[in-house]
């Protein structure tokens, strides 16, 4: 098939691990028969130092024009003042909200390879396979925002049409699983969360009655993920719980470097990006792990392209990869290897 993928590399590590997922998606396509065709622009602080905007009209243009959008990362030190005019951030939330990207899915699956990582015994990560669906275009990312001299607030605002579509997205996917699906809110203290949990157990209850729903606190939440994190398979959240959780749960699995992300509307194109940040402090320095990008490339192969096979196929390479010990300074101390050995090994590893 032919395919046009709109590559944004972003900040700091961001154009590091997006010429290894490029790598990788030219290898699948070869080894496959695919015509994919690549497209770069600018996002975030690379973009307010060139364009004078975290996200150019001319990037947003392409994106619109392509039928998938592989992200790196955004965020500079050198735009992170608190008094910053102009944040990179901007740019990937501006993105997020005009491509409409309302349901970001993040598996959080260990490798047997990585369970000493963890700073949880291995016996606690072992079995573990979640896919959170994080809300990623509302709450209190996107509410009202104001500030003062002394005083500043954020708005956390929700409609039932959106929580109705996200909550729709995880019931699905809670359906081809093992179908329960935990709902995260906070209830007992947010007005939000008492119109998601309304919402949350009437769809289900209409629409997902083969579905088992249980709904938990966050603050429980956050607990539970970590004393009994193989209980758990779809989890559906708001925007910025689904954050603070995905970032904790990628302990689960052992760095933060090896979560991928797919964020997906009701048209194309879907945005992918690994979880991780932008990573300043190791930039430039061809160390950072690529392997949430490469994850990211293989979930914009089977949700953009719906190319299966060739999802598998590089989920496959990247654990062969890894248990074949090419493993990167955040997974080990010493011996580590580099970015571009780490794509290395995928594409040795698809071809074989
Ligand atoms: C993420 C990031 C972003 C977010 C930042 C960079 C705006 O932390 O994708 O998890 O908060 O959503
Ligand atoms: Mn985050």
């Amino acid at each position: 098939m032919k395919a046009r993928i709109a590559l944004l590399p972003g900040d700091g590590i961001g154009p590091e691990v997006i010429v290894q997922a490029r790598r990788v998606l030219e290898a699948v396509a070869s080894r496959h028969g695919h015509g994919f065709e690549f497209a770069e622009a600018r996002i975030g602080g690379v973009a307010i130092e060139h364009d004078d905007s975290p996200l150019p009209a001319a990037t947003l243009e392409l994106c619109r024009a392509c039928d998938a959008v592989l992200l790196g990362a955004v965020g500079d030190p050198r735009w992170s003042s608190p008094d910053a005019p102009m944040r990179p951030e901007q740019g990937l939330l501006s993105l997020r909200k005009a491509l409409a990207v309302y349901a970001n899915l993040r598996p959080v699956r260990g490798l047997p390879a990585l369970a000493e990582l963890s700073p949880l015994r291995p016996e606690r990560v072992s079995g573990v396979d979640l896919m959170f669906v994080r809300e990623l275009t509302g709450g209190m990312y996107f509410g009202p925002k104001e500030r003062t001299t002394n005083a500043a607030s954020d708005l956390c605002l929700y409609t039932v049409p959106e929580i109705e579509r996200t909550v729709r997205v995880a019931a699905r996917i809670a359906r081809t699983r093992r179908r329960t699906l935990v709902s995260i809110d906070k209830a007992n203290v947010l007005e939000t969360s008492r119109l998601w949990r309304a919402t949350t157990t009437r769809v289900m209850k209409d629409e997902f009655p083969d579905v088992a729903i249980e709904h938990l606190l966050v603050d429980a939440a956050a607990m539970h993920l970590l004393s009994r994190p193989a209980d758990f398979d779809v989890l559906v959240t708001e925007n910025l719980f689904g954050d603070i959780l995905t970032d904790e749960a990628s302990m689960l699995v052992g760095s933060l470097g090896m979560l991928p992300s797919a964020s997906l509307g009701d048209a194309r194109p879907g945005l992918y990006e690994p979880v991780h940040g932008s990573a300043p402090d190791i930039a430039g320095r061809g160390i950072a792990n690529p392997y949430g990008a490469i994850l990211s490339a293989a979930m914009l192969l089977r949700h953009s392209l719906e190319l299966l096979r060739e999802a598998h196929a590089v989920e496959a390479a990247v654990a062969t990869a890894i248990a074949g010990g090419v493993l990167t300074a955040d997974l080990r101390a010493e011996g580590a290897a580099s970015t571009e050995e780490a794509g290395s090994a995928v594409i040795d590893s698809l071809v074989r």
